[in-house]
């Protein structure tokens, strides 16, 4: 054996050591992403001299198999995968096997299995093992949903063995990782991990309980006449084994890369995950003149992701506090680069999230960030743990403002900051809410200027104490404002590169002159002074009270004064309000700030009632689509359903959900489904997207 070089002997150690703990204990110690790149360096380090060294782990596939289940030897060899993870390395692959046409799938992270048919009938289910010898489960994978027992339809051949990929979907996976914290288990790092650790199980009646799933990918063992990897897939298909409905065959390379390009976009959509993408040489024949290495087929090749999966310390678990009081948990991370954005922090929504996730502070966690969505924790590594790790204990007053956190009813399972008014979180959340889309949509008033109007360095420059001094703003109140930057998602200050907190003018240029954004915000309040009636009561947020509600009430009553003048039962006869929401909105007027902010505003020129509206009770009567209930189905063109509805509403019909024979029309777009045939059946009118539109007189927001 020649000298090894000391970092080939460190490598092999290590990948030795991570996939006995991936393929025997179910536990990603490292991310895939970082165990590929150990593997990566190892290979090009004994591509000199020690190329197909059998002492080394790039020359085998997966691990030996543990002792739990009974040995398995496979008929014919499972074979890994090489990888590549650009656009040249697959056109590499391309030129080494020649033209297509390409047979491309995702691949699906989850773990391989072969299972045995003889004469139609399943005998045999095996882990891959080594390759050679695998584990056997067959116990319990025969209670894999879909995997049948027993092959449909005729002329089974007398021996087959079908490889495979068993996973979970990643909602399933929540559902378990949450069931197993409760009963005292020890929780899954992620999906992957999971669908091992429940195939492999002692007891069949555990793995029943786990509704894992099975897609099949290949063949061992089988004495076949067909001619492509596809007419296989169709064969097994009417076997009634599942394959996967996301494969296509393609004839040129560009195609192929086609394939990759979309189905990356396309990856949150998969119900399970997948790390990349398989090609293969369709033609039977020509896979079997391309033959293997000592560890994976020539013929085939996977196309890696992005990692969407990353492993980090979960430093801390703190809470936020929201519009309305309510505290959130998140997690304070050790920064890491996911899905190509770097990430420090990442919700936990409420307690019983964290509870149900498993997870201590100080554990190694599993982040998953999928495109654009917001970054998950998924659960900790449990086999890093060190005992160091501590339970996260919901703190009981506001990180803020030191008031009590508490429920607001029994039924509550939420936390909130009991000091509405004087808490500088719930402020702040509050007066950048009114900047939003949601309610006055106001550019120039986002959460860095939401926080330097409410929580400035020197906390008596504030000039906004309450939504009341909103409106009547001077430039001479925002000049002087010096302002920390927070996060909008924790309420964190951020940092400048020195590791000092970022401390702007927000307000002012150098000279001492205005800033744009302080011109910007002045005007834009100008503006939002007129914006319509509902818009104002969505920014004053009132419990409960959305764009629907507020577009009833505002439609009905016309007028702040008449709205904040009706008794509970008068608003919960509106139709669209009800009685939880009548009694919020007259619990938030007897609070004499909250009724000083309406003052304020009228006093600063706000508008506040809608031009034109005849009062209240007679709203509706001359609109027009008074007395109308009026149903929208299928998808429209030029705005949402939603909009449309909305348009409904203010012009005093009603949008229902359901046609009967007093629904005075119904709009239709395309693919309208049994809505439609009702209407029809019942006689129903039946108008456009743009015949509705042309009703109206103009189009307001
Ligand atoms: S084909 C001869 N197709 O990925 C081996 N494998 O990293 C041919 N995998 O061992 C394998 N999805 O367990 C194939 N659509 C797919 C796959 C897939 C996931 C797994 C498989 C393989 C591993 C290699």
């Amino acid at each position: 054996m020649p000298n090894l070089p000391e970092r080939v002997l460190e490598l092999r150690a290590l990948i030795e050591n991570y996939r006995n703990a991936y393929y025997n204990e179910n536990q990603s110690l490292i991310s895939d992403y970082e165990y590929d790149k150990l593997e990566a360096e190892l290979k090009t380090i004994e591509e000199q001299d020690l190329k197909g060294d059998p002492n080394s782990p790039t020359s085998r596939v997966g691990s030996a198999a543990g002792s739990v289940f009974d040995p398995v030897v496979h008929g014919e060899k499972m074979m890994s995968l090489d990888n590549v993870f650009d656009s040249d390395g697959l056109r590499a692959w391309a030129a080494r096997v020649g033209d297509g046409p390409y047979l491309c799938e995702p691949k699906i992270d989850g773990l391989a299995v072969s299972i045995t048919y003889q004469d139609g009938v399943l005998v045999r289910a095996a882990t891959r093992g080594d390759g050679e010898t695998g584990e056997d489960i067959t116990e319990n994978a025969l209670t894999i949903q879909g995997v049948p027992h027993q092959l449909l339809g005729e002329s089974h051949p007398e021996l087959i063995e079908v490889r495979g990929e068993v996973f979970f979907e990643l909602a399933d996976f929540a559902k378990l990782n949450a069931g197993i914290i409760k009963d005292g288990g020890k929780p899954f790092a992620n999906p992957r991990n999971s669908a091992s650790g429940s195939l492999r199980q002692k007891d069949p009646a555990v793995t029943a309980s786990r509704p894992l799933k099975m897609l099949v990918h290949g063949f061992g063992v089988w004495k076949s006449e067909l001619t492509s990897q596809s007419g296989v897939y169709q064969q097994l298909a009417k076997w009634g084994l599942p394959t996967t409905s996301r494969y296509e065959v393609l004839a040129t390379f560009e195609d192929v890369l086609n394939y990759v390009t979309e189905l990356s976009t396309n990856r949150a959509e998969v119900e399970h995950e997948i790390d990349g993408v398989v090609i293969k040489v369709d033609d039977l024949a020509a896979q079997k003149q391309l033959g293997f290495t000592s560890r994976a087929p020539r013929w085939a090749i996977a196309y890696k992701y992005p990692p969407e999966q990353v492993n980090t310390r979960l430093l801390d678990i703190r809470v936020s506090i929201g519009r309305t009081g309510r505290a959130t948990p998140f997690a304070v991370l050790a920064p890491v680069t996911v899905a190509g954005s770097e990430v420090e922090f990442a919700t936990l929504h409420n307690q019983e999230q964290v509870e149900a996730k498993g997870v201590l502070i100080g554990d190694t966690v599993v982040l998953r960030k999928a495109g654009d969505v917001i970054p998950e924790i998924l659960g900790p590594v449990v086999d890093l743990r060190d005992g160091s790790e501590k339970a996260f204990v919901m703190p009981d007053i506001c990180p803020e403002c030191g008031a009590a956190l508490l429920p607001t009813s029994e039924k509550d399972v939420d936390l909130r900051c009991q000091n509405a008014k004087d808490c500088p979180a719930q402020l702040r959340e509050r007066i950048a809410y009114i900047g939003s889309r949601a309610a006055l949509d106001i550019e120039a008033l986002g959460y860095v200027s939401a926080t330097a109007l409410t929580n400035p360095v020197f906390p008596d420059e504030a000039p906004i104490r309450t939504e009341a001094d909103l409106f009547s703003l001077s430039m001479d109140q925002l000049l002087p404002i010096r302002s920390k930057v927070l996060d909008a998602d924790t309420g964190l200050p951020k940092h400048d590169a020195d590791g000092n907190e970022k401390i702007v003018d927000y307000f002012q240029k150098k000279d001492g002159t205005p800033s744009e954004t302080a011109i910007k915000l002045l005007a834009n309040l100008e503006i939002a002074k007129t914006r319509p009636l509902w818009r104002l009561l969505v920014a004053l947020s009132i419990r409960h009270v959305g764009p629907v509600a507020a577009r009833a009430l505002a439609d009905n009553f016309g007028s702040f004064e008449a709205i904040f003048g009706a008794t509970e039962a008068e608003l919960a006869q509106v139709d669209g309000v009800g009685p939880t929401l009548a009694n919020s909105v007259i619990s938030w007027f007897e609070l004499d700030w909250h009724k000083q902010i309406l003052v304020s505003w009228q006093l600063a020129g706000v508008q506040m009632a809608t031009p034109g509206h005849p009062g209240p009770g007679v709203a509706s009567a001359e609109r027009l689509f008074s007395g109308l209930s009026i149903v929208v189905t299928g998808s429209m063109e030029s705005m949402t359903r939603e909009q449309i509805e909305a348009l409904i509403i203010e012009n005093g019909g009603k949008a229902a959900s359901s046609v009967s024979k007093n629904t005075a029309f119904l709009v239709a777009g395309p693919g309208a489904g049994s809505k439609l045939t009702k209407a029809e059946g019942l006689g129903v009118l039946v108008i456009s997207e743009q015949d509705f539109l042309a009703k109206l007189p103009a189009l307001s927001n």
